[in-house]
C-alpha cells in the first residue's frame, strides 16, 4: 500500500470499528471484532506491517495514530464486554427488594396549625371569620375602640407609625369595628390575624405576631355567655380538664373587663415553672363591649349587648406545645420545624 494512503487506511479501519462495535449484542459477536480487529491477523496487525514499509515522513504520525487506535480499541471491547455480560446476568435491572426512597414531605407551620384549631373551635360554637387591614387607621385602631389622643392606655401599646394617623395594628380589636359598621346584630365574629408593637425581640416578645379576636353582639348578650364560649375553647383546645378564672382589669373598650387564665396546660395546676407556681396561665382580655364603642360603631346599646376577647395565638402555641422562645417562630430553623 502506498504510504501516502496509510492515515486514511487507518481512519477507515476505525471508522469500521466503531461501527462494528455499536452493533454488538453478545459477547461471540464481541469476540468476532476483536479477532477480526485486534487478533494477530487483524486489519490493525496488518496495518502495523504495512507502517515499517512507509514513507519515513508519514511513518511517524501514522504509528500515533495507529497506537492511539488499538488502544481505544482494546479498551472499547472490554468495557463493552462488561455492559453485555452485566446485563446477561441481569445485574444492571434495579432490584426491587431495596428500601425506597421517603420523598421529603412538607408540614404545617405549628401557628397555622394552632391558628387553624382556634377557628375551628369558634366556628363550631356559631362563629364566622372576619378580616381586617394590617395597616390602619389611628381611628379604627384607637379612637373608635375609645382610646381617645393622649390616652394612657395607647403607652400599654408601643406603636408603629406609617404616618400621623395611619398605624400597623396594634391588636385585632379594631376589625370589632369594622365588622359592626357593615353588619347589624346579631353578630358573632372571630378576628384572627398579624399584629405589631414596636418591642426589642427576646424569648417573650416580637415585633410581629399574631392575635384571634372574639365579639358577639345581640340582645340580652351577658358575662355569663362570654365565660361559657371562653371554658367551651378551653376545654377544645387543651382537654376536658381545663378551668378558667376571670380577674378584675381595665381595657378602654369594654367595660367592666377581665383578664382571663386558664388551668396551667403543663402541670395542670399542681404548680410548675411556667405558672410560676400558681397553677394558672394568662391568656388574655377580655368584657362586655363598651357603650361608647357601640355608639362609635352606630350600634344602639339600649337594646344591644356583647362582649369581647382578645387571645394570643404565639402564647396559645407555646403553652400548647412547651415552646421556650417566641423567636423559634420565625427562624425557620428546620429541626424546630419537622417537629410539629
Ligand atoms: N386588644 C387587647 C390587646 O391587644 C386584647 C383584648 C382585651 C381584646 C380585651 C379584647 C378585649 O377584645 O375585650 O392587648
Amino acid at each position: 500500500m502506498a504510504s501516502e494512503n496509510l492515515t486514511g487506511e487507518i481512519r477507515k479501519i476505525d471508522e469500521a470499528f466503531q461501527s462494528r462495535l455499536a452493533e454488538a449484542k453478545d459477547a461471540p459477536s464481541l469476540e468476532r471484532i476483536r479477532t477480526d480487529f485486534l487478533g494477530r491477523k487483524g486489519h490493525i496487525a496488518r496495518l502495523f506491517e504495512t507502517l515499517g514499509e512507509a514513507d519515513p515522513a508519514v511513518r511517524r504520525e501514522a504509528g500515533r495514530l495507529l497506537n492511539e487506535l488499538k488502544n481505544r480499541a482494546q479498551s472499547a471491547v472490554l468495557g463493552e464486554a462488561a455492559r453485555v455480560s452485566a446485563k446477561e446476568s441481569g445485574e444492571d435491572r434495579p432490584d426491587l427488594t431495596l428500601p425506597g426512597y421517603a420523598p421529603p414531605v412538607g408540614r404545617l407551620h405549628p401557628l397555622t396549625i394552632v391558628m387553624r384549631r382556634v377557628k375551628s373551635c369558634f366556628q363550631k360554637l356559631g362563629f364566622a371569620v372576619a378580616q381586617g387591614p394590617e395597616v390602619e387607621s389611628d381611628y379604627y385602631n384607637f379612637e373608635a375602640l375609645n382610646i381617645p389622643p393622649g390616652h394612657p392606655a395607647r403607652d400599654m401599646q408601643d406603636t408603629l407609625y406609617v404616618s400621623d394617623r395611619v398605624v400597623l395594628r396594634t391588636h385585632t380589636s379594631p376589625v370589632q369595628i369594622r365588622v359592626m359598621e357593615n353588619q347589624k346584630p346579631p353578630v358573632r365574629i372571630i378576628a384572627p390575624g398579624r399584629v405589631y408593637r414596636r418591642d426589642t425581640p427576646d424569648a417573650s416578645h416580637s415585633p410581629v405576631f399574631h392575635q384571634v379576636e372574639g365579639l358577639c353582639v345581640d340582645e340580652g348578650v351577658s358575662f355569663a355567655d362570654l365565660k361559657a364560649v371562653i371554658l367551651a375553647f378551653a376545654r377544645e383546645m387543651f382537654g376536658s380538664d381545663m378551668t378558667i378564672r376571670f380577674r378584675p382589669s381595665f381595657f378602654p373598650f369594654t367595660e367592666p373587663s377581665a383578664e382571663y387564665d386558664f388551668t396551667c396546660v403543663i402541670c395542670r395546676g399542681k404548680g410548675c415553672r411556667v405558672c410560676k407556681n400558681t397553677g394558672w396561665v394568662e391568656i388574655s382580655g377580655a368584657g362586655m363591649v363598651n357603650p361608647e364603642v357601640f355608639r362609635f360603631a352606630g350600634i344602639d346599646s339600649e337594646r344591644y349587648t356583647g362582649y369581647a376577647f382578645g387571645m394570643g395565638v404565639e402564647r396559645l402555641t407555646m403553652l400548647l406545645y412547651e415552646v421556650q422562645d417566641i423567636r423559634a417562630f420565625y427562624e425557620n430553623d428546620l429541626r424546630f420545624l419537622g417537629q410539629f
